[in-house]
């Protein structure tokens, strides 16, 4: 297979923690040939700490000039739009991180202009490559719990990423740049809750800023009616006292639950006295990076493609405004 030429576009903290190790172990099918950020330090610390040999970019401009077959769009927000459209446009294939887009319209632009272009468009929901939950994903699918009842998500912590996570990056609580819960961590929980359950008929949540003189939502309840029959509670905080996470499924047969570690999960069926422990790492699943090379090749199908990742800024936006109706309930707009 020929080595894939990639560029990452935003060298902040998801690149550091997350593509550029990912990207390294790849050295046969990857070569990362540019890298660019608007504070070039940045991208000259990845491509040192990482060892690419890539060309620092000083704009866009030159990024795309610089002869990748695909890029990696690691940038805040607000910016995921233009840049996927102009890498498709520039003949690029798109992994863009999470959300995709900030609205449904721009969303559709993007999906539609992969598909005219006949390139390939991977959003990076990570849990959608978690093998954990990819292991829990095939459980339920499975009919090993039974009929799906209720869900459970709790996804709690004690600030917003620009304290803990990447110090400084303010845009993760600026209303203008489309910071904020839902757009971080809803797009991802919304998604599993769809992913396990399927269809959504609605959804009724509560927001909240809690943060003193916040502007973006950082508090949300939101209760979700499935299309099956069953119901979901998805809560989320950037301000509690102590951090924590949980994830509860429930089912006509039994249960599985997994604890704020994420290192295993506990499948409890009716009738048997002893709890099934599976570790998380006896589960298997295929990075997105792995995916993003097989599938440029052909060799494999798109696991999270553009429209999945539509279809989770569908829920969060749903979120958003059943909130601003007073928590009335408000179907997706999936597809
Ligand atoms: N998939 C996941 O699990 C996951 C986890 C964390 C973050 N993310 C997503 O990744 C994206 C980046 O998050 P982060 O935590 O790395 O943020 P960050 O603020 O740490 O990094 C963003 C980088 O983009 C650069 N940048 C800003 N404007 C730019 C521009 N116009 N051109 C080029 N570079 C520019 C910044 O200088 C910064 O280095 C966000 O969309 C976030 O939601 C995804």
């Amino acid at each position: 297979m020929k080595k894939i030429r990639l560029g990452i576009i935003g060298c902040g903290q998801i690149t550091r923690a997350s593509h550029a190790p990912a990207l390294a172990a790849l050295p046969k099918q990857i070569e990362v040939a540019a890298l660019y950020d608007i504070v070039p330090a940045r991208a000259e610390a990845i491509a040192k700490d990482s060892g690419f040999g890539a060309v620092i970019c000083r704009s866009f401009k030159e990024f795309l000039a610089s002869g990748i077959d695909a890029a990696i769009i690691a940038t805040p927000n607000k910016l995921h739009y233009r840049q996927t459209i102009d890498c498709l446009n520039a003949g690029k294939h798109v992994l863009v991180e999470k959300p995709m887009a900030t609205n449904l319209r721009q969303a559709d632009a993007m999906c539609e202009l992969a598909r005219r272009k006949r390139l390939h468009l991977q959003v990076n929901q990570s849990f959608r490559y978690f093998p954990l939950y990819n292991f829990i994903a095939k459980t339920v699918a499975d009919g090993k719990i039974g009929k799906p009842l209720h869900i459970r998500c709790l996804r709690a912590g004690v600030s917003a990423p620009n304290v803990g996570w990447s110090p400084g990056a303010d845009w993760f609580v600026s209303r203008n740049a489309n910071g904020g819960i839902l757009m971080d961590i809803a797009v991802h929980m919304a998604d599993l809750l769809y992913w396990y359950f399927g269809d959504v008929e609605s959804i009724s949540a509560q927001n909240s800023i809690r943060r003193p003189n916040g502007e973006v939502i950082d508090n949300s309840a939101s209760l979700f009616r499935f299309a099956n029959g069953a119901t979901g509670v998805l809560e989320l905080s950037w301000t509690f006292p102590v951090g924590g996470n949980s994830l509860e499924i429930w089912g006509e047969k039994g249960s599985i639950t997994v604890p704020a570690s994420m290192a295993n999960c506990e499948i409890r069926l009716k009738g048997k006295s002893e709890p099934k422990i599976v570790p998380a790492s006896e589960c298997k699943f295929t990075n997105s990076h792995e995916w993003f090379v097989k599938s440029i090749h052909g060799a494999t199908g798109n696991p999270v493609p553009g429209e999945a990742g539509r279809n989770a800024l569908a829920l969060l936006l749903a979120i958003v405004k059943s909130s601003e109706r007073g928590g009335r309930p408000v179907k997706p707009e999936t597809v």
